[in-house]
């Protein structure tokens, strides 16, 4: 099963960063009604199918949502500043290209290049090509929403690069399991929710898991793969199969989830790696504070320059996180507990 790099190339396409995920959650639908699968969108825009109608409730989780920017102020000259909407890191911000929601383009610079700028966000700013304040706040009203353009090109080895891969890849990841499941008799009831605003506030998370009140909540996820310094820190690296969490910023993954998953992939020969990662959270750990405390678990796709306009993802670590969640969700995984 190689990667169906069309369909990732739509999602990490679409626009959507945290607040305006529509374009995404409609490609998630029409992906879905070519499975004869009709989806559900709350008023938010969190977007869910369920498969199965017995046993425990599952969340099966990826988000919609993508890092990017919101323009706070113009200046006299036409100059925009913006504030990151997500985590960005600033370092990678200069030169850089923004998609805003209305169609308007820019290039991001800083107002001193030499000597290097200090990395303060209020020192960037995004030409749009305006001349002045007033042709500016036409084509670009304070509050638009932008995000980081950048193409998916494909690398050696079976590698991707694009924007966006945090977490279209999850998104990709859940509707190419939903596709192997949608005939499979399930043994649970299990919900893939595609939520909103993973990167700002979890809220998509939060209320589908309040709503749902599930059993077990699962979030498909990136996390950092630190495989490129000669002094390493973390376990995760490219090609070493998907990730199951342990621990992150946000999760203590419920220790019977962990070893469930292991377990599967033993059984099923899926090659696996285990994931500590110090910082970050994702939408496990937004689900799991909710109701009495739902017992999750992160499955996670080692990335590269994660949170970057380029992060980097291997198709075999793909296709094994498809293999394990699939293979999980068949052997009646509200078992597990
Ligand atoms: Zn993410
Ligand atoms: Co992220």
């Amino acid at each position: 099963m190689a990667l169906d790099i069309k369909l990732l190339e739509k999602l990490t396409s679409a626009f959507g960063p945290s607040g305006r995920e529509v374009a995404v959650a409609d490609l998630v639908s029409q992906e879905l009604k070519t499975m004869k699968l009709k989806t559900k969108r709350d008023v938010h825009g969190s977007t869910r199918v369920t498969l199965g109608n017995s046993g425990k409730k599952i969340i099966l989780a990826a988000h919609l949502d993508e890092i990017g920017l919101i323009s706070t102020y113009i200046d006299k000259d036409g100059f925009i500043k913006a504030s990151p909407v997500g985590f960005v890191y600033k370092e990678g911000l200069f030169g850089n290209r923004v998609q805003f929601e209305n169609g308007t383009w820019g290039v991001i610079s800083s107002e001193k290049t030499h000597p290097k700028p200090e990395i303060e966000m209020h020192k960037f700013f995004i030409d749009i090509g305006a001349k002045d304040r007033k042709e500016a706040e036409k084509l670009l009203p304070i509050g638009t929403f932008g995000v980081f353009a950048r193409d998916l090109v494909k690398a050696a080895n079976g590698r991707v690069i694009s924007k966006a891969l945090d977490d279209r890849i999850g998104v990709y990841v859940l509707l190419k399991v939903i596709k192997e499941l949608a005939s499979v008799d399930l043994k649970d009831t299990v919900n893939f929710v595609f939520t909103v605003q993973e990167e700002f506030s979890g809220l998509g998370a939060a209320t589908s898991a309040f709503g749902i009140a599930p059993h077990i909540a699962i979030a498909v996820d990136v996390t950092d793969s630190d495989d490129t310094r000669e002094n390493k820190y973390l376990n995760m690296r490219l090609d070493s199969g998907p990730a199951i969490k342990i621990m992150d910023a946000s999760l203590i993954s419920h220790p019977k989830l962990k070893e469930h998953f292991i377990s599967i992939a033993k059984k099923n020969k899926i090659p696996y790696q285990l994931e500590v990662l110090p910082y970050g959270g994702t939408d496990a750990g937004t689900m799991s504070l909710v109701k009495k405390g739902i017992p999750s678990i992160g499955i996670s796709i080692p990335t590269r320059y994660i949170h970057t306009p380029s992060e980097m993802i291997s198709s075999t670590d793909v296709e094994n996180t498809i293999k394990l969640l699939v293979a999980a969700v068949k052997g009646k995984i509200g078992g597990a507990l």
